[in-house]
């Protein structure tokens, strides 16, 4: 049996999965826990790299790997190959003010026209997410740091560059990534398949090297030292790892609810939204994955468990023995600020409070439909940019959650269907990997995905509308 396998270093922990090549069954996987917060340095994902193999068996008689992860975290390099400063990660929102600074800029002074700039040049309008505007954060905040940047990686990138040898073995001709994270940074475009070096500098003042963007089924360096070492795959970001596993097609889309709420679609043409509701990212096959990302999905829940003193069960148990709409209670879920709408400075609320919907039941409602309604704005924009949306996918954590699965369909006014629950980013990844060794130009037949229950319910589209109402009201924290 040829062995392959595919990582998944996301916010929160790193998953390994190892799976037979030629049918992608499972045959082991491990995981181990990354640090809380918005700034990491990236040796604990290393770390955690390092114990999820070992948690999984190892890689002696792994053949290929590619490594998934969270798109966007800036990871710095000074001229020696070290990390420069802790990497700030894709739901830091510290580099607010830099994304308007840089949209300004592109439009002198006009901030419409300078969002639709970005959006041409590379798909995307920046938002704090989005690697250049670190980089900006970065030039104006820590000028020392700026000026020792020698190249720039992602954490993908970063730790396929480790699993290589890193500077001692293959320098910097050896970092690599791919399209899809590529797409994340805000200094590649969708449109010339090319890095775009001039909006690069005019964020941070310097053009530092950048990972190759490796094909689609491309294999990435090898030192002569590590030549046992398993072939290494170009990775992708979490999303378009996810979109390998479950073999999305044209028309369907998947809602993902981890740490990030994303809606992400496949599309034949790239997409330039000057709105910034959908970004233009390209996916690591050769197709387009416009995504719309909220900072607010699976915490949401843990947050709702938290207020009502109960575990995941029983907030599901609550939430549905309420009435749709929670009787006009609505949450709105914006509790680390939010990315779309961009209000990175925003807070949560409850909205339409009464002595008659103030039980825990209702609250528990309001919580899961809040959250499922940021998501369904996702999917009306999706359709908005003529992205067409005919099968809706749910996958993430927060699929586990019975009252999401229930909810969902009535608030989306769709038939969804729910995959057996899996590693869907550490799948791909490995999909990724047995398509790299294959050779071959379309990845292996097999999907990660083995069956979905489809999930039915009765449309609530006031359930949208009381939520469209309130959530406009939100209130930014205090400076
Ligand atoms: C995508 C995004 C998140 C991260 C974290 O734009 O920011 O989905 O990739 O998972």
């Amino acid at each position: 049996m040829t062995l392959v396998a595919g990582v998944d270093s996301s916010t929160q922990s790193c998953k390994v999965v190892v799976r037979d090549a030629q049918t992608g069954a499972l045959v082991r996987q491990g995981r181990a826990k990354h640090p809380e917060g918005t700034e990491v340095h990236p040796h604990h994902w290393w770390d955690a790299l390092q114990a999820a193999i070992a948690d999984a068996g190892g890689l002696d008689d792994v053949e290929a790997i590619s490594v998934g992860g969270q798109q966007h975290g800036m990871v710095v390099l000074d001229a020696e190959g070290e990390v420069i400063r802790e990497a700030l990660l894709w739901n830091d929102t510290r580099s607010a003010q830099a994304a308007v600074d840089l949209i300004t800029e592109l439009g002198d002074g006009d901030v419409v026209a300078g969002a639709q700039a970005w959006a041409s040049a590379i798909g995307s309008v920046p938002v704090a997410s989005l690697t250049v505007t670190k980089l900006r954060w970065l030039r104006d905040a820590e000028p020392e740091n700026a000026a020792r940047v020698a190249a720039v990686a992602l954490p993908h990138d970063w730790l396929t560059w480790k699993l290589a040898g890193g500077m001692a073995e293959v320098g910097f001709d050896g970092l690599v990534t791919d399209r899809s994270d590529a797409s994340g940074t805000g200094y590649w475009s969708p449109f010339t398949e090319d890095y775009r070096t001039d909006l690069l500098e005019r964020a941070l003042g310097s053009v530092p090297r950048l990972p190759r963007v490796l094909a689609a089924n491309e294999a990435g360096p090898v030192a002569p030292a590590f030549a046992l070492k398993p072939v290494l795959g170009p990775g992708a970001g979490d999303n378009a790892a996810a979109a390998i596993a479950l073999g999305l097609l044209p028309g369907d889309v998947a809602v993902s609810l981890g740490t990030s709420g994303v809606v992400s679609a496949i599309s034949s043409a790239p997409i330039a939204d000057g709105t910034g509701l959908v970004t233009g990212f390209a996916d690591a096959t050769g197709s387009y994955l416009p995504l719309a990302v909220t900072l607010n999905a699976s915490r949401v829940l843990d947050a709702a468990c938290r207020m009502l003193g109960v575990d995941h069960p029983g907030l599901s148990q609550l939430a549905l023995s309420a009435p749709a709409g929670a009787d006009g209670l609505v949450h709105i879920p914006y509790l680390e600020g939010e990315r779309t709408p961009n209000k990175p400075m925003s807070t949560g609320a409850l909205h339409g409070m009464r002595l008659a919907n103030t039980t825990p039941a209702h609250v528990a409602r309001a919580a899961v439909e809040g959250m499922l309604c940021s998501l369904a704005d996702g999917i009306d924009a999706m359709r908005a940019v003529g992205v067409p949306v005919e099968r809706v996918f749910l996958i993430g954590g927060g699929a586990q959650s019975e009252a999401v699965r229930h909810i969902i369909p009535s608030v989306m006014g769709l038939d969804v269907l729910v995959p057996t629950p899996g590693e869907y980013v550490a799948d791909g990844a490995a999909r990724q990997a047995a398509w790299v060794l294959s050779g071959s130009d379309t990845p292996p037949a097999w999907s990660a995905s083995s069956g979905a229950e489809v999930m039915t319910g009765e449309p609530t589209p006031f359930v949208r509308e009381q939520y469209a109402a309130a959530r406009e009201l939100t209130v930014d924290r205090p400076a």
